[in-house]
């Protein structure tokens, strides 16, 4: 599975600690930057890194801006993206058993290098589960 990695400013701390860890674990990814705290658009980042899961070239993605928030709501306006926005473990489990998330967004203001390894584990773990998840999904996926 290919990741894509991505944040602004906001998030750049926290995406090289996010980094650390897919090397770590050992997985194929890409960082699509930024590479310094210099001021940078959230929407153009997100909008970019998504494009990339869209067209195939990784099946997942994750995203960090200052709070998350910013990142979420421009990746959830693109056809095909579902993107999440975690705080905590539970909910990035649940994000992708059942709502088969495949964008993980984070806040680079908002929780630390511990908390995002642990939701990042558990959302890179989780496997959508299907039945009658599948059916509200695609709910959704109708209206893109
Ligand atoms: C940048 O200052 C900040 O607005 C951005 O990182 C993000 O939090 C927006 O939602």
């Amino acid at each position: 599975m290919k990741i894509v990695l991505a944040c602004d400013h906001g998030g750049y701390k926290l995406k090289e600690s996010v980094k650390g860890l897919l090397a770590e674990l050992e997985l194929c990814f890409e960082d699509y930057g930024v590479f310094d705290e210099t001021p940078a658009d959230y929407p153009e980042i997100a909008a970019r890194a998504c494009a990339a899961i869209k067209d195939g070239r990784f099946a997942r993605g994750i995203i960090i801006c200052g709070t998350g928030v910013g990142v979420s709501i421009a990746a959830n306006r693109l056809k095909g993206i579902k993107a999440a926005l975690c705080g905590d473990e539970f909910s990035a489990r649940m994000s992708r058993e059942h709502n088969d998330a495949n964008v993980l967004c984070l806040g680079g203001r908002v929780i630390g290098p511990g908390l995002a390894s642990l939701i990042t584990k558990s959302w890179l773990e989780a496997e959508f589960a299907g039945g009658r998840h599948a059916r509200r999904v695609a709910m959704i996926d109708k209206n893109d």
